[in-house]
């Protein structure tokens, strides 16, 4: 919003608005941006709010696809890796790769019509990497928590289907790219945030404001000629 952009959100129905996102409506920018409720698996509703975004505010220039499920360490995510449930896993892949395929279809379509587009898939740098088992260890649980194996592998997928998509919709003007983030700082309790922390070579968590940058030049015509490629938000945490 603050670099002029009108923003449609969708989140899944029934959910509470954010704190941060009830301010950006209250700000004086507010009415540029508005929250619609739908499930990147849903493809009925997505091309009923894909119509109403047309009919409200014409072809989107910019697709960000952020909508992602993970398992944050807790009493229900401590598993053997023999015995990670196979439901577990499909709904990382249903939410996290196929989810934003079925957002890029839809809402990516008529971007590809109208000649002109940046869609940007939201990665992880467990897409690159493996989640590193020693941050955990003091979780003392047994059996472990284990970062969901799939999680790692829907990102992995998603970066590949990021260099699909650009190569497809390349010759229609639309630049498909993918943003990794690092660790952001959040709730994680303070021992993985030290360790966490000591693992990444500019020695500290992602702050949001921290993502702004790279994803207004990937939204931008300042990266006119940039797609297919990922970029990596993570302090260097993948360069080691
Ligand atoms: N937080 C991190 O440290 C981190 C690091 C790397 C990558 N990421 C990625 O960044 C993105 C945002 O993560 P976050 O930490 O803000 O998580 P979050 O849980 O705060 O936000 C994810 C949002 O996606 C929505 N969502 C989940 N399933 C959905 C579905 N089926 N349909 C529509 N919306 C759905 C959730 O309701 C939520 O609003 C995710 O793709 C995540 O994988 C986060």
């Amino acid at each position: 919003m603050n670099a002029g952009a009108t923003v449609v959100g969708i989140d899944l129905p029934g959910l509470s608005i954010s704190e941060a996102f009830q301010a950006l409506q209250l700000s004086p920018e507010g009415d540029r941006i508005c929250l619609l409720r739908g499930d990147v698996c849903d493809r009925t509703t997505l091309l009923t709010l894909r119509d109403q975004c047309l009919k409200d505010y014409g072809i989107p220039d910019v697709l960000v696809n952020n909508a992602g499920i993970d398992q944050p360490p807790g009493p229900a995510t401590t598993y053997r890796l023999e015995d990670v449930p196979w439901e577990v896993c499909q709904k990382v892949f249903e939410v996290n790769t196929l989810g934003a395929f079925q957002v890029a279809q839809i809402f990516g379509a008529p971007m590809a019509e109208a000649g002109r587009g940046s869609i940007i898939n939201i990665g992880s740098l467990y897409g690159s990497v493996s989640p590193d088992k020693r941050l955990y260890e003091h979780l003392k649980a047994d059996p472990p928590f284990l970062k969901p194996p799939a999680y790692g592998a829907s990102k992995a997928a998603l970066a590949n289907l990021t260099r699909y998509l650009a190569t497809h919709w390349g010759p229609s003007g639309v630049r498909v790219n993918i943003l990794s983030p690092g660790g952001v700082l959040g709730r994680q309790d303070e021992t993985f945030k030290q360790k966490f922390c000591d693992r990444v070579p500019l020695g500290r968590m992602a702050n949001l404001s921290d993502l702004v940058g790279p994803l207004v030049f990937l939204a931008s015509d300042a990266s006119a000629y940039v797609t297919g490629t990922e970029l990596k938000v993570d302090g260097g945490f993948t360069a080691w």
